[in-house]
This record gives structure tokens, C-alpha cells and sequence, in this order.
């Protein structure tokens, strides 16, 4: 079964603005292998450039990290899915680690974003993971597949096989740790499976699970060597362009 593979950034709270379309024009010239994907996470008010610039590059695209529950109204500061996609924003991150964490984002506010971003059109990469508590508790493959059960299993089966999964433990991102690839293969396997039983095999098959939690060049092929791993979600190590171009090639 061959599965779309992708590499996506995740920039987080980081570049000022001309570090950040640099990084994009870079990307826009990485060599990026015919049947890979490249997204990058970029923050809101770079978005627009972004798109601008990337309109004629193929394989590569922008997502937002982040959006919205409701549709609009007085939510001072806030950006909804109507915004995103009024810029031709392609893709949206919802339920990172950070967001679920800092700012208590629970499992109904997240069903509440991916209704959300499928009411305009918007492509999801939703994420999931656990802290190091759950995975010290063993615990891991059940809390990791009630995040998904509780955000996305109201969804229909057409809405469903559209999305992308990166599944990002929390003690493996920014820290230099990284889930060994037997870790990542069978929490992926564990998701696929949980996909299989609601939505039947042949959905759970097409969907793109992504692992996130210091990717680098050194380990992202192994990582990406699973057969059940289809690519990255990366942090630090995308804010290199060099460094990500490599990440980008290390699909086998
Ligand atoms: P790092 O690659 O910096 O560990 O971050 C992972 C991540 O959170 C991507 O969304």
C-alpha cells in the first residue's frame, strides 16, 4: 500500500518575518524528491507572503498552527478557519501538544476546530501524543487513540480519509529524545489499527501518520523507514533549510 509522504515543518514561535520568507525561498529551491510532500507550519501573519511566494512551487505548501473553534464574532486576537482559507491557506495544525498544554485546548474544543476547518475546506494535520507521565504508565496506545476517538470519530468516513496524523509524544519534542523507531512503528500501527475498527481497513490504509518529537537528519530516516510511519512533523530542525532539505530526502 503506498501512502502519501510527507515532511512538515513546524516553526512554532519562531523567525522574525525576513527570517521566515528566507526560510521559505530556501525551501522553495530544496531538491524534494517526486513523491514527497512538503508542508511548513508557518506563524499567522507570515502566511499570506508565504502563499504568495509558494504559488508555483509544486510540493510545497503552508499551514497554520493553529486555529479557531468558532466561526467568528468578539474573540479579540483570535484567527478562524474563514480567515485561513480567505488567503487560500491550505492547510491547518490542530491539537499540538503545546496548544492542548498552554492553553488547555481539550478534545471537544478540538473537534470543535476540525469541524471548523472542514466546514472551509481546509486540509488537517491533527496531532496527538502523550507526556512521559502516560508512557512511564504504559498507558500510552489507549490515551493516544481516546485523544483521536474524542476530536475525530464524529467525523463521516468521506471527512475522515482526508486527514493527515502526526503523532508527536510530548517527552520527545524539543528535547533531544526521540521515540526509538519501534516506539513510533507501533504507536502508528496502534492508530492505524483504532482507524481500521471505525472507519474499516481500506480508510485506516490511506491516512498519513506522521511521527514528530526531534526529527533530524541523523534519525529521520530510520524513523521514516516504518512501515507505518509516512513522514515527519519537525520543530527545530526545520528552521534549517539545509538541515530540513535533508529531512525531506530521507524517505526511502
Ligand atoms: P521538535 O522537532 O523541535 O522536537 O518539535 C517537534 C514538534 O513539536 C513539531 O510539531
Amino acid at each position: 500500500m503506498s501512502r502519501r509522504k510527507i515532511a512538515a515543518g513546524n516553526w512554532k514561535m519562531n523567525t522574525t518575518f525576513e527570517d521566515g520568507m528566507e526560510l521559505a525561498r530556501k525551501i522553495s529551491h530544496a531538491s524534494i524528491p517526486e513523491d514527497v510532500e512538503v508542508i511548513l507550519g508557518i506563524p499567522y501573519v507570515y502566511l499570506k507572503p508565504a502563499i504568495d511566494m509558494l504559488l508555483h512551487v509544486p510540493k510545497v505548501s503552508v499551514a497554520a498552527q493553529n486555529c479557531h473553534s468558532k466561526e467568528k464574532g468578539a474573540y479579540t486576537g483570535e484567527i478562524s478557519t474563514h480567515m485561513l482559507s480567505s488567503i487560500s491557506c491550505p492547510y491547518v495544525y490542530i491539537g499540538h501538544s503545546e496548544r492542548r498544554e498552554y492553553f488547555n485546548e481539550s478534545s471537544e474544543e478540538l473537534a470543535d476546530k476540525v469541524d471548523r476547518a472542514f466546514a472551509q475546506k481546509l486540509d488537517i494535520v491533527f496531532c496527538c501524543g502523550e507526556s512521559l507521565e502516560i508512557r512511564k504508565s504504559g498507558n500510552q496506545n489507549e490515551y493516544v487513540c481516546r485523544q483521536i476517538e474524542e476530536s475525530l470519530f464524529h467525523l463521516t468516513k468521506e471527512q475522515f480519509r482526508k486527514l493527515v496524523i502526526a503523532y508527536e509524544p510530548i517527552w520527545a519534542i524539543g528535547t533531544g529524545e526521540t521515540a526509538s523507531p519501534g516506539q513510533a512503528q507501533e504507536m502508528h500501527n496502534a492508530i492505524r489499527s483504532s482507524f481500521a475498527a471505525k472507519y474499516g481497513d481500506e480508510v485506516a490504509a490511506t491516512i498519513p501518520i506522521l511521527y514528530g518529537g526531534s526529527v533530524k537528519s541523523a534519525n529521520a530516516e530510520e524513523i521514516f523507514s516504518q512501515a507505518d510511519v509516512d513522514g515527519g512533523l519537525v520543530g527545530g530542525a526545520s528552521l534549517d533549510a539545509e538541515h530540513f532539505e535533508k529531512i525531506i530526502n530521507s524517505f526511502s
